[in-house]
């Protein structure tokens, strides 16, 4: 009864005829709906999970731009809220075996295998650990009581790392030049984009309900990740007990997700994470380099002060420094 009508799917063709329309991320075309860049079949499933899915008291919600460190949440979340179930260090941990995309699905993305989108959430056990790239002022009403973790990234690197991930995908033939990819970004068109809104928008709200989203930085957590993990743990509910503070459970979280070992396991190297409408997305591409500041491996200073610019003049007065 909850699948999705032909009504719907013609609701939502009308709906992306009259909205603005550009191309040139993921050979995808993106339409311009409530001041973002999104695809018309993500369009579709918002629309859906508007109107069909079902929250749960006890959902949490990992948050972000692409590209800004989505994976490694994934990872860290999952881990840390199971590690009752798996303990670490065990040899048939989950994370030994499937990737981080495979664990927690995004809300919005429905996967060619999975079927009807709103019947594959339903099916999963709680507590759900959901992940979503969509901005906060798309969420429908029923979701606003959930946890939500979010995280940011230096604009710079999340860019480079957006322009790697998006030619790796679409593969040689069609791959973009820096220059375009970066006129793009700053006209704040970019998957899910304006990059900055997205931001602000849960930058806001992380500051009026500080218990509701907790608000996070790439950068932060490359530096101090142990810290960062003990903070997650908390904010998801399951804080370390002294003993396992004192065994170096959390180092052993930070170590397991590590960019290092996640991306030398053979389960994360070869064949799709998941495949969406026809696109498949490479386990391997989710692990590019992992590290902060390689933008400087890729654009000219110049390059660099465009993204600066455009951030600051955004940003501005909102606290929020990226
Ligand atoms: P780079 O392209 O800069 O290397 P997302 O998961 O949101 O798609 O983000 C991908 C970025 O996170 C990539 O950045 C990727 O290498 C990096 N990444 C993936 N797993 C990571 C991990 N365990 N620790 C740190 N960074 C990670």
């Amino acid at each position: 009864i909850s699948s999705e009508s032909q009504q719907d799917i013609d609701n939502v063709a009308a709906l992306v005829s009259k909205l603005p329309t550009r191309h040139g991320w993921l050979l995808q075309s993106f339409v311009l709906y409530k001041n973002y860049w999104i695809t018309p079949l993500i369009l579709q499933s918002i629309m859906r999970i508007q109107t069909s899915f079902k929250p749960r008291h006890d959902d949490i919600i990992l948050a972000s731009n692409p590209k800004c460190g989505t994976t490694w949440m994934k990872a860290l979340a999952f881990t840390i809220t199971n590690r009752s179930r798996y303990e670490l260090g065990t040899s048939n941990h989950p994370l030994l075996s499937r990737h981080p995309q495979e664990l927690i699905p995004f809300v919005e993305v429905r996967h060619d295998t999975n079927g009807d989108l709103i019947n594959y959430l339903d099916t999963l056990p709680s507590p759900r650990l959901l992940a979503t790239h969509m901005p906060l002022s798309m969420f429908p009403e029923s979701i606003s009581g959930s946890r939500i973790v979010y995280v940011c990234r230096e604009p710079k690197d999340a860019f480079v790392s957006l322009w790697n991930f998006a030619n790796k995908t679409t593969g040689k033939e069609h791959n973009i030049d820096l220059e375009s990819g970066l006129d793009m970004f700053i006209q704040g068109f970019s998957p899910y984009g304006p990059f900055w809104e997205h931001c602000l928008e849960y930058w806001r709200q992380s500051i009026s309900s500080p218990d509701r989203i907790l608000f996070l930085k790439y950068e932060d957590m490359m530096s101090e990740p142990v810290k960062h993990v003990i903070m997650l743990a908390m904010f998801l509910g399951v804080p370390f007990s002294a003993k396992e503070e004192e065994d170096g459970v959390p180092e052993d979280v930070v170590r397991l997700c590590s960019f290092e070992k996640l991306s030398n396991l053979h389960a994360n190297q070869s064949g799709e994470a998941f495949r969406t409408h026809n696109m498949g997305f490479d386990k391997s591409a989710f692990f590019r380099k992992g590290v902060v500041g390689d933008w400087v491996n890729h654009m000219s200073e110049e390059m660099g002060r465009k993204i600066d610019c455009i951030m600051e003049e955004k940003l501005r007065g909102s606290g929020l420094v990226l």
